[in-house]
């Protein structure tokens, strides 16, 4: 079954063609960084009208790219939620009409889901059952994976999202967006060892994570040390590993509870905190600490993309599922109402 994947839930147009047989053809994508970058943040009409803009053209590319035609698709799939209301639509109704002037079948995506599923598109993709650290600019969460659908929530963010609270330190800073790659690269200038800022949740049991605390803690230390004329980019930086080191602790520090919690030998990390560098080496020595074994998707998979969707889609088409011809979109979608396959 050969399906095309739609991501437009927020800031990132994605298209991806998958093939079951053959796995992923194709992907592209386009960022609108530049068009938000100056408003510090996704501006979410602008962000719809974006999606309008590109969609179409990246169909015609990723299907180029793919060697295949529009008649050869088997299916389309599309992100109907978590997300931006508008965005979500771009994608929804452009992939529902395509899927009915084909007359093909539509399946409607969780985004968390594509990302949980992103790790399975490379060539040594973890098996069932393992514990996924979920950590977007949405969500952070943490759940016990028995299955396709079998998601049983083990923990969650009381407040910010990881990816949101390193969004919001690095706007606090003035460091611009999107803040968790550039505060993570200024955190590598670092000197070692100026702060150690608390570690959120952790001398308490439980898996639940909470980081608003965190961005405060950082804002007071940077206008404590502005007051006493240290406003330079070393302090900037060393604000920056300071908070870096004491999410990615945090986050190591449940994970290891979660995987002795359920005796999982295997923990994903997906979604685009996954990306951070220093999260990926701090999981990958405590698994090995562990005996059991760390995945993740290549970079450019943790972070929004069509190919976790095309992915996540085809296997939903493949178990039979699809959608009908109304066109449903959902801003909030938990992922305990996902059937399993
Ligand atoms: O999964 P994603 O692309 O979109 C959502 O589903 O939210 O995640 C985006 C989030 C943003 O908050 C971004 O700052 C964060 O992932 N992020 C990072 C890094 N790369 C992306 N955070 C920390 N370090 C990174 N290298
Ligand atoms: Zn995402």
């Amino acid at each position: 079954m050969i399906v095309l994947g739609i991501e437009s839930s927020c800031d990132e147009t994605g298209l991806a063609v998958y093939d079951s047989q053959q796995g992923l053809l194709a992907h592209v994508l386009h960022t609108q960084i530049a068009l938000h970058g100056e408003y510090g943040g996704v501006v979410p009409e602008l962000a719809s009208r974006d999606h309008v803009r590109y969609l179409l053209p990246l169909a015609d590319q990723v299907l180029k790219q793919a060697g295949i035609t529009k008649a050869e698709l088997d299916g389309i799939a599309y992100t109907a939620g978590p997300g931006l209301m508008g965005a979500l639509m771009v994608g929804a109704c452009t992939g529902r009409a395509m899927a009915l002037a084909l007359g093909i079948p539509a399946v409607a995506v969780h985004h968390m889901e594509g990302h949980l599923l992103a790790p399975m598109l490379e060539d040594t993709a973890p098996e069932f059952p393992f514990v996924a650290l979920l950590v977007s600019g949405g969500h952070t969460l943490l759940a016990e994976v028995k299955g396709v659908g079998q998601y049983e929530l083990l923990g969650e963010s009381l407040d910010d999202a990881a990816g949101e609270a390193f969004d919001k330190t690095a706007k606090m800073l003035g460091l611009g967006y999107p803040g968790g790659p550039i505060l993570a690269k200024l955190a590598e200038k670092a000197e070692s060892g100026v702060y150690k800022f608390p570690r959120p949740m952790c001398d308490r049991p439980g898996l639940d994570f909470s980081f608003s605390g965190l961005k405060t803690f950082s804002l007071n230390t940077w206008q404590k040390e502005i007051e006493s004329g240290n406003e330079n980019e070393q302090t900037q930086a060393n604000i920056c590993k300071a908070f870096e080191e004491a999410v990615v602790d945090t986050l190591m520090i449940k994970c290891r509870r979660a995987i002795q919690q359920v005796g999982a030998k295997t923990l994903v990390i997906a979604g685009g905190v996954g990306a951070n560098l220093s999260l990926r080496k701090s999981l990958q020595a405590m698994m090995e600490k562990e005996d059991g074994e760390l995945f993740y998707p290549r970079i450019e998979f943790c972070t929004d993309n069509g190919a976790m969707i095309a992915y996540a889609g085809c296997l939903r088409l493949v178990a039979g599922e699809t959608e009908p011809l109304a066109i449903n979109v959902r801003a909030r979608w938990p992922m305990s109402d996902l059937a399993a396959i």
